[in-house]
């Protein structure tokens, strides 16, 4: 059986990065339930020079092991521990391309990327999908500015999204169009309205990177995802609902409080969903209770599972959980 160190990503946002080993031992124990098939062993925090480090046991990791686990969201490094001396391991992450794709753009109410890798992460893992293999349509109803759809990008998947507001779509379609030049990567992007009876129903986003990978982003209310995308046409949902701070819920108005727009969009939104994909979602814990969100998942048809330990504070206006399930 080895040892083996895992050194926390530094985080731009102190708070969070306060949390980051608890969260990082909730999310290594459920990438050792499903990609590691239960092979890891004695999870905690430790300390090696004063610097905070994740601990585990294993068996010698193979190298398929170690691309799992290089994903983790809070990985920065690995290292295999010889005694009172750490031999670095070498990672190999799915990242497809620079990171500026997911660090570059700064605004009021970004989701932090770090804990978006992380709920992208267990809510493929929650799906049985293969982390590695596979390749997912990510949906994220509640988009913002990309946060969810670069890291979808970022692996290599394909990404949806819808947000009703004009700005954040406008901002994002501007921000992904000019890194894709900036990047000099062969690409088709387009924006174009969505008309129903004569009516604009939505404006569309259309990207397809290299011929291959494909992004489509609505400038549309949640609620009415399903007049634009079909049934059965995302293997994931993972969303960060509003926190009733920066942004409120969108629903006859506008609220702090998300439920009642997720009681009524959560259905659309399970629908869109393919049997068998796994829906994933962040919220504040002062403005909406978890066990409300979870009725409406249920009531929509998911089974809701069970992630203890990711509970965490943002800000003193902000606590946040996430809840996954599976259709
Ligand atoms: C927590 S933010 C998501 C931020 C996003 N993850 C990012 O990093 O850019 C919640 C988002 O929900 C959107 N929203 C609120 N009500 C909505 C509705 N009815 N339909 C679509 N989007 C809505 C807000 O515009 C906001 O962008």
């Amino acid at each position: 059986m080895s040892r083996y160190a895992l050194l926390i990503a530094p985080s731009s946002n102190r708070v969070y990065a306060d949390t980051a080993p608890r969260l990082a031992l909730a999310e290594l124990a459920v990438f050792g339930r499903t990609a590691l098939k239960g092979r890891l062993g004695e999870l905690e925090e430790s300390t090696f020079g004063g610097v905070p480090y994740v601990t585990f046991e294993a068996e010698d990791l193979t190298d398929r092991d170690v691309a799992y686990l290089s994903n983790l969201s809070a990985m920065f490094a690995l290292f295999r521990v010889e005694g009172d001396l750490l031999r670095p391991v070498l990672l190999n992450r799915l990242d497809t391309f620079d990171d500026d794709l997911i660090t570059i753009q700064k605004y009021a109410g970004k989701t932090n990327e770090q804990f978006t890798k992380l709920l992208l992460n267990v809510t493929m893992l929650a799906s049985g999908k293969d982390l590695l293999a596979d390749r997912p349509v990510v949906f994220d109803p509640m988009a913002g500015r990309g946060t969810t759809l670069n890291q979808a990008l970022m692996y290599g998947y394909d990404a949806l999204g819808c947000d009703l507001d004009q700005k954040d779509f406008e901002a994002y379609a501007a921000f992904l169009k000019t890194w894709l030049k900036r990047k000099r990567l062969k690409h088709r992007a387009e924006v174009n309205p969505v008309r129903r009876e004569k009516k604009l129903l939505a404006r569309k986003l259309e990207v397809t990177i290299a011929g291959q990978q494909s992004l489509v982003m609505y400038n549309i209310d949640a609620l009415k995802a399903r007049e634009v995308i079909k049934v059965r046409t995302a293997d994931l949902v993972v969303t960060d609902a509003p926190y009733g701070v920066t942004h409120g819920a969108h629903h006859k108005g506008l609220s702090r409080k998300p439920i009642e727009l997720l009681e009524e969009a959560v259905p659309g939104w399970v629908e869109i969903l393919k049997p068998g994909g796994a829906f994933g979602i962040a919220f504040n814990t002062f403005t909406a209770d978890k066990d409300d969100i979870a009725q409406v998942l249920e009531d929509a048809g998911l089974m809701v599972l069970d992630m203890p330990g990711f509970t965490h504070r943002v800000d003193q206006a902000i606590t946040r959980d996430i809840l996954v399930a599976c259709k």
